[in-house]
């Protein structure tokens, strides 16, 4: 047992984050103390991620800082976890002596031995990856957070190699969680006053533990928290189950919100890509999901300037986004990242003003695609989940939708983590501004004879 503070700061994706929990459970177990600033702690952790080059940048400057703390304090102890640490722990420990202790993502278990290493002199490595570990028996401990919108992981690693993507050399092969673990861990949420749960994976739509596929977990997860509302993130289109549409049209928890990644709207594209659908299957899958959920709320990735992208190709995109009118985007410069397909065998040849000129094209149209969409909710009622203070202003509330927008509105007497029926007043290309109606609940909003 030792009784030293930590400090965890987490980069990257929404995994990360829940990875992060999952190591504030191992060290707390240990009798050590979470603390909320890397000033305080005694061993400081840097959950990394590799997606893309900025990622790895802000992630090395924040190590150079944390060796300039180590300098007044020789006892610190600093530790990478995480996407990068396959990749660069020779550097780290051996060059630049930034680090103690290199983490990858499947060896977190190994965390106490690894520190005690250190306590004897030792800089300490595990980068192992892993065909099952799935921390499944680990109960992740939320230390930050709004304590009503929680992110349970349901697998790990990606098996789809798509050619721009670092993700399968950097967090492994695929591997599902055992359901009965998952729902344990919703059950624990429930009791905690948990309202939102996200279920997680790279490729959630390939999630499948004995005869329980993706599907069934969203079936049994809803129908036994029915005032929990679920998202998941994210599934892939090549293989996006017709029949977890239908249920979550009949299911008043499950959220009308897919993201849904196309990264292009190009079929020479995705085909370079390595993304196995063209951009007609892609746009027949879409038409699926707005005709079997009514007012479906779609968001997806892009990326722009990926190796030998023509304006064509890039017109594809910017038609296929037009087209769809996602209600939100995440658009990225192509960022070229060792050891993936692209990287060894296409040029990244694309000029950076070229990569920078495409995707500003395809954010302005985003925004105005978002204010266009967001003007068509004003007079329209909606279920919020109150998650806290809106950023402005301590008498105003902020919260989703059920379509996964945010809206905020006048505090009054509502309180955190309650559902409230509220009307759309006002927009803008983020954010909706509503008048709260009254307190609900997700069995009385939708009224459907099975919840009522
Ligand atoms: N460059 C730019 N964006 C990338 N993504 C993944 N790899 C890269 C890369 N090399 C984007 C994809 C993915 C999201 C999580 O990050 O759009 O869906
Ligand atoms: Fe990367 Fe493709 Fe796997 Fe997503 S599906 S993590 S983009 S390889």
């Amino acid at each position: 047992m030792n009784n030293k503070t930590f400090y965890i700061e987490t980069y990257g994706c929404q995994m990360n984050f829940a990875d992060s929990e999952v190591v504030n459970s191992i060290l707390m177990n240990q009798g050590m103390v979470p603390v909320q600033s890397a000033e305080e702690a005694d061993v400081i952790f840097v959950n990394t991620c590799s997606i893309r080059e900025n990622a790895e940048s802000r992630v090395w400057n924040r190590l150079k800082e944390f060796r300039a703390l180590k300098k007044n304090r020789q006892e610190l102890t600093v530790g990478v976890l995480g996407c990068m640490a396959e990749r660069i722990r020779e550097q780290i420990i051996d060059k630049e002596k930034l680090v103690d202790i290199v983490v990858g993502p499947d060896a977190y278990r190994d965390i106490p031995n690894l520190l005690a290493e250190v306590d004897d002199g030792r800089k300490a490595v595990n980068v192992l990856l892993s065909l099952e570990e799935t921390y499944a028996d680990i109960s992740p401990v939320r230390t930050s957070g709004n304590g009503v919108t929680a992110f349970v992981s349901i697998m790990r690693g990606c098996d789809n190699m798509c050619s721009f993507c670092v993700v399968p050399f950097t967090r492994g092969r695929e591997r599902s969680r055992p359901f009965e673990s998952i729902l344990r861990e919703i059950d624990e949420l429930d009791q905690q006053g948990y309202k939102e749960v996200t279920l997680l994976g790279q490729n959630v739509n390939s999630y499948k533990h004995e005869n329980t596929d993706f599907t069934t977990l969203m079936d049994l997860a809803s129908s036994r928290h029915p005032e929990i509302r679920f998202r998941f993130s994210s599934p892939h289109p090549k293989d996006f189950p017709e029949a977890l549409l239908h249920l979550i049209a009949e299911r008043p928890n499950l959220c009308n919100y897919i993201h849904i990644p196309a990264q292009s709207g190009s079929s020479s594209m995705l085909e370079r890509m390595r993304r196995p659908y063209t951009r007609e299957q892609y746009l027949e899958l879409i038409a699926k999901m707005k005709k079997i959920i009514p007012g479906v709320s779609l968001s997806t990735d892009i990326i722009a300037g990926f190796c030998d992208e023509t304006e064509r190709e890039h017109q594809d995109t910017m038609s296929l986004m037009k087209f769809v009118e996602y209600d939100l985007a995440y658009m990225f410069a192509y960022s070229e990242r060792e050891r993936t397909l692209a990287h060894r065998k296409y040029e990244d040849n694309i000029p950076e003003e070229v990569k920078k000129k495409r995707l500003t094209e395809i954010i302005q149209q985003q925004m105005s695609i978002q204010e266009k969409n967001n003007q068509k909710e004003i007079g329209q009622r909606h279920l919020v989940l109150a998650e806290g203070f809106s950023k402005r202003s301590d008498q105003q509330l902020s919260g989703r939708t059920d379509t996964n927008k945010m809206v905020v509105f006048d505090r009054e007497n509502y309180q955190k983590g309650e559902y409230v029926e509220v009307e759309i007043t006002g927009c803008t290309s983020a954010t909706l501004i509503a008048r709260p109606i009254a307190k609900s609940s997700i069995g009385r909003f939708y009224a459907e004879p099975a919840y009522a």
